[in-house]
């Protein structure tokens, strides 16, 4: 687990931290959700890291999972987005099965696109080249259009001065903000945020979180793990808290953390003096 570093997210200021996007919320669990995460069990050998998970993600919503280390956060992202496979239950995009053997990655890698803690890009490709290679290989973008919308991504997250840097000559937040814009490239339906700012220097964490919540504001469907407690509770719309492979509650962010239902969720946000 990062160490927790405290961001304050009110002093960030702009519009993007307005909630607009709160409003426009859907009911949780509405009949046709966007994600379904369906009863799912993963064993690791004799271990069960997630245990009968069940999880319904609305067109629009942003739902942080929250635990301690250990619990099972990286592991659930990773099963929705076909890395690890799972022993019982479903994972449905949009009535589509994307658990299972007959499941195409490569498909639902482009709907559901992971930006991990530690930034993967190419370190011999410029910023324009790593974020472009997807759509122009995968989805046969043409080149023209893909450098027209990574300047304006780039443009939007910070970056219209490193479009030709290389990865070596980022730092830390600017090549997260770069493997955001690579994600935001493929158009995916939802997008999966794993500690992306936990191996940044505190500096760095607040223009990162920014982008996340820009996004949020423009409807952007996420499943976001984050250590960072007012971002959390600023971003979502829904928070999930699990412990040893299993939801222990879910709730509001206000009511989660300003009331915790369980003594574990009570003892988690102590930690954090939250
Ligand atoms: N490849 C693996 N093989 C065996 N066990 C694994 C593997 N990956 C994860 N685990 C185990 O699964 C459990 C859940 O791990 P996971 O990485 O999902 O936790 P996490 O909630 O993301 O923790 P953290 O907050 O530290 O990132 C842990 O007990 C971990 O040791
Ligand atoms: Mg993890």
């Amino acid at each position: 687990m990062g160490e927790f570093i405290k961001t304050n997210i009110n002093e960030i200021g702009g519009e993007v931290l307005t909630e607009e996007h709160k409003e426009t919320t859907i009911i949780p669990g509405m009949a046709n959700p966007l994600l379904k995460i369906d009863h799912i069990r993963k064993n690791f050998g004799d271990l069960t890291v997630l245990d009968d998970i069940t999880v319904n993600v609305n067109v629009g919503e942003v739902v942080v999972f929250l635990g301690p280390s250990g619990c099972g956060k990286t592991t659930l992202l990773r099963c929705i987005n076909g890395l690890e496979t799972i022993q019982a239950g479903q994972i449905v995009l949009h009535d589509e099965v994307i658990s299972g053997d007959k499941t195409k990655w490569s498909d639902v890698r482009q709907k559901v696109g992971m930006v991990f803690q530690s930034y993967d890009l190419f370190p011999h490709k410029n910023v324009l080249g790593n974020v472009t290679m997807g759509p122009i290989k995968v989805q046969g973008v043409s080149k023209a259009d893909a450098i027209k919308e990574a300047t304006a991504l780039l443009e939007r997250v910070g970056l219209p001065d490193k479009i030709y840097a290389y990865p070596r000559q980022l730092s830390g937040g600017q090549k997260q903000r770069v493997a955001i814009v690579r994600a935001l490239m493929m158009h995916p339906e939802v997008l999966l945020l794993d500690e992306i700012t936990a191996a940044l220097d505190p500096e760095m964490v607040r223009e990162v979180l920014d982008v996340v919540l820009e996004l949020a504001n423009d409807g952007m469907t996420m499943l976001i793990v984050t250590h960072e407690m007012e971002f959390a509770q600023k971003v979502s719309n829904r928070v999930v808290f699990m412990d040893k492979g299993n939801i222990i509650e879910t709730g509001s962010p206000d009511d989660f953390f300003t009331n915790p239902s369980t003594p574990r969720a009570r003892q988690f946000l102590d930690m954090f003096h939250y």
